[in-house]
């Protein structure tokens, strides 16, 4: 379960001051397919970005199950970021000069861990042939699985994906979405997606809606 009470941010100071998360309560149950909508620069991707302790909130508290992480030392919301959970990005954010393999290695490698499911992921997400290949040499849909199997290589329990068909065309993004939804099924990981397509949000099996940064 991942809860949040009351949590808020604040971009920059005196004229460029921006609320851009305003006191956010929300809920998501274990195994939950969720879509995070609204306009651009409504939010969103500062709710995921808490949620994933990529930034820290000015207020307010976030759960995951019985771990406060807001509560978290930096080192431990490190570790607990590593392990815990998977980041998926619209532009997929592999190193450049490392392999697939290297890139979707890369967390194990951080945590110190064997990376035991490395195989079953590479052939599920259909990118075993090309997993030699540079970011670069690969096509934005083999990038995007890619960075979805470096998301689970430590075998999270979230997925937290910001537009991660924003950058795919339709039959690519339609191929990452029912990957992602797989995981879902397959293996129980809880998925927030933040989309602003609604046959993204479609499905998902819940929407929340952010507007000018408040939860509606
Ligand atoms: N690092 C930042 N510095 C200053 N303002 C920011 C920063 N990140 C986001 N914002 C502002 O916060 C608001 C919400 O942004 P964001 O969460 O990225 O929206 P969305 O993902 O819904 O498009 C916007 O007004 C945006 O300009
Ligand atoms: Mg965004």
């Amino acid at each position: 379960m991942i809860r949040t009470e009351n949590l808020s941010k604040v971009y920059g100071t005196g004229e460029g001051r921006v609320s851009a998360l305003k006191d956010a309560n929300i809920r998501i149950e274990n195994g939950e397919t969720v879509a995070i909508i609204g306009k651009s620069g409504s939010g969103k991707s500062t709710l995921l970005n808490l949620l994933g302790r990529l930034d820290a909130a000015d207020e307010g508290k976030i759960f995951y199950d019985d771990t406060e992480i807001t509560a978290l030392s930096d080192s431990d919301s490190a570790d607990f970021r590593l392990n815990r959970i998977g980041f998926v990005f619209q532009f997929f954010d592999l190193l450049p000069e490392l392999t697939a393999a290297e890139n979707i290695l890369l967390p194990a490698r951080l945590a110190n861990k064997k990376a035991e499911n490395y195989q079953r992921l590479i052939d599920s997400l259909g990118i075993s042939d090309r997993i030699n290949h540079y970011p670069s040499q690969l096509s934005g849909g083999q990038q995007q699985r890619a960075a979805i199997a470096r998301a689970l290589i430590n075998d999270p329990d979230v997925l937290l994906c910001d537009e991660p068909t924003g950058n795919l065309d339709e039959k690519s993004g339609d191929e990452v979405m029912e990957m992602l939804l797989r995981m879902n099924r397959e293996q129980g990981k809880t998925i927030l997606i933040v989309t602003h397509n609604p046959e993204i949000a479609a499905k998902c099996g819940r929407t929340i809606r952010i507007s000018d940064g408040r939860v509606v």
